[in-house]
This record gives structure tokens, sequence and C-alpha cells, in this order.
């Protein structure tokens, strides 16, 4: 028995802010951001928003369109980094929004690999036997973490939340591999304290610069491109599956030109590699559920399409998960 993905579900922060817009803010430039990074505008959390309410949004759109109730679920399983309560857990709150009870709610915390991470471990129990119906939800809110005078951080993050419900299922469809990496020694190359006010764009209250998200960019860089191709090659080989026969790449989303290197790398034509990160930016937790939730939307995806998501960000973390829809 394996666990395939039935639906899915997408909700953002209400505002929209476009490079334009954050040279107000700082000293920078559309023409840099754009060239550097592929993003025009991500959405940004304001005083008074909510990403658990967001992240619940994300979750009833997916329930509907699985057409299962909220209380038909078995597990609620959360990539994120961003609660605003150190617990009870954003599952919890998730869970407490859609109004159930009892069943286990948990997060998993590796940053912007966190869906990737989430699905793994969703899987994984399904597999075992402990649950048949599973809510993943990947939810982020970087931008109130930045220190909004830095623009090497600050111009990158976006916020919000993607869905998807899982269901056990016989046969071949379904996640056919999972391959989950860290390496703690790098933990450096991008962190925030766990300390800190939440520092909206909009917010009088600012995070102090080393309360914020501190990252080596470039260093960082070159170990996405590496590690993301290294892992997107493992779990097609686990599944013996061959990378001309995997349809569509929804890697994450944090750079053009970490999507365009890790695609070349691997010889994936681009027509193949979905993006999306233009209009949100880099959402962490939330980009792969957001990206593939639009190449459904977009007819991207169809049965038995063989579909690539990978991802890597803080920790360091890294992982793929390759699905037969
Ligand atoms: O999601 C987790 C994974 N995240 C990543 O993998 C991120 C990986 N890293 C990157 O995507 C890129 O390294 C960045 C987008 C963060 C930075 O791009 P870069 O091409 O590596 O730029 P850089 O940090 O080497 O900076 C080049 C120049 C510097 O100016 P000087 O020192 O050469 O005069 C920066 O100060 O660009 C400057 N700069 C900016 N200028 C205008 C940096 N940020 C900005 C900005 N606007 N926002």
């Amino acid at each position: 028995m394996g666990s395939r993905i039935v639906a899915t579900g997408r909700a953002l922060p209400r505002t929209a802010l476009s490079n334009k817009d954050l040279e107000r803010y700082m000293d920078t430039s559309d023409e840099w951001i754009k060239s550097r990074t592929g993003i025009n505008q991500r959405y940004a959390i304001r005083q008074g928003e909510s990403l658990a309410e967001i992240a619940t949004t994300a979750s009833r759109i997916a329930l509907e369109r699985a057409g299962l109730k909220a209380s038909e679920l078995d597990a609620i399983i959360v990539g994120t980094v961003s609660s605003e309560y150190a617990f009870p857990s954003f599952a919890c709150q998730i869970q407490h929004q859609l109004g159930i009870s009892s069943i286990p709610a948990f997060d998993v915390a590796a940053a912007c690999s966190g869906f990737i991470y989430a699905i793994s471990v969703a899987d994984s129990q399904m597999r075992a036997g402990d649950f048949k119906r599973v809510l993943v939800v990947g939810a982020d809110a970087l931008s109130t973490m930045v220190d909004w005078n830095d623009r090497r951080t600050a111009v990158l993050f976006g916020d919000g939340a993607g869905a998807v419900v899982m269901v056990t299922t016989p046969g071949n469809r379904g996640v056919l591999s999972s391959l989950l990496r860290s390496s703690g020694e790098h933990w450096h190359l991008l962190s925030v304290r766990a300390t800190g006010v939440r520092s909206t764009i909009d917010s009088e209250v600012r995070r102090c610069a080393d309360d914020a998200i501190q990252m080596k960019g470039p260093e960082l860089f070159k170990i996405a491109v590496k590690s993301m191709e290294e892992v997107s090659r493992l779990v097609a080989e686990r599944a013996g599956v061959k990378l001309d026969e995997i349809d569509l790449f929804v890697p994450h989303q944090a750079n053009m030109r970490i999507i365009t290197a890790v695609a070349d790398r691997l010889g994936m034509p681009h027509e193949k590699v979905f993006t999306n990160i233009d209009r949100f930016g880099n959402t962490s937790a939330a980009s792969v559920p957001i990206a593939l939730d639009e190449a459904i939307e977009q007819g991207r995806i169809h049965d038995n399409s063989i579909v690539m998501l990978n991802a890597c960000g803080g920790g360091l973390t890294w992982g793929a998960n390759l699905i037969r829809w």
C-alpha cells in the first residue's frame, strides 16, 4: 500500500509587494532583483494577518477538492518554521481552526525543505498502516523574520501556504520514492534565532539585525545547486525511473538561477520545469505545494504523470519526492 496526493490548495496574504515597492524601503532595484533572482513580486503578511488562518484556508480548499470532511482526516503534518507560537505546534493550530480533535497533528522543521520532508513522513506512516487520509501543509512567513534594512535577504522571501490531501492507494501510483538529507555543519549558511519580534513590513517594531535571517547567499547557492541535483538523481534511481521519463519538475523556488542550473545539470528541458518565483518569491516550505497547486490548475499534471519535487534550505536540509500522479 502506498500513498498519493488527491487534491491541492493554496492561500496567500492579501498584500503583493512588487520590486518597485521595495525600492522605497531599501537601496535596491527592480533590475537587480529580477536579473539575480527572477522575482518580480512576493506576498507579505501585514499586521493583523495570521499565517495559521492562511494555511487553514489552503487546507479547506484541498479538503473540498478531495471531497473529504476535516473530520475524516487521520493526521495533519505541517512543514513550517514560522509558527507564531513555540507551542502548540502549527499543525495543532490548523487542527483547531478546522474544528477537529483527537487525530495526531505535528510539525516538521526543515525550513525550505519542510514540505518535502512532510510528504516523506506522511508517505512512510501511510505505508506502515498508521493513517489512511493525511493533510500535509507547507506554510511559512519568512518576511516577518527579515531585517527590512538588509537588501541581501529582505527582497527574497514571500509568505504563503500550500496544502495537499494524501490517501492510501494500492498499485503503482503515488509516491514512488523520497530521499531526505541534512548537513548540520552548514547550519550557519542560513539561520534565524528563535527569539525576536514578528516584524511585518508595516509594523513599527523591527527585528534587530542579529535576530533577523542571516544568510551567506553565494556559498548557499553553490551547495543548493549541487545538493538538489544529487538528490534528484538519487531519488529517481531509487524508484528505477530515468530522468528523461520525468514529466514535470517542481523545484523549490529560491532563485531562478538555481532552478535553471539544477535543470541544466540534470539535462531537464526547461519546458518540463515549473516556475512561479516571479510572482511569489521564496516562500520557504510553502513554495513546492503552491507551485504544485498552480501546475495542476494550469493542466501541467495528468493521471500517470511522473512529477519530481525537490528543495534545499536552512539546516542545511534537502530532499526530493518522486510521484506518479
Ligand atoms: O531557500 C533556501 C535556499 N536559498 C538559497 O539557496 C539562496 C541562495 N543564494 C542566492 O540565491 C544568491 O546568492 C542571492 C540572490 C542571495 C544573492 O545573489 P548573488 O548574485 O550571489 O549576489 P551577492 O550576494 O554576491 O551580491 C552581489 C552584489 C553585492 O554588491 P557588491 O558587494 O558586489 O558591491 C551586493 O551588495 O549585489 C549586491 N546586492 C544587491 N544589490 C541590490 C545584494 N542584494 C542586493 C539587492 N539589491 N537586493
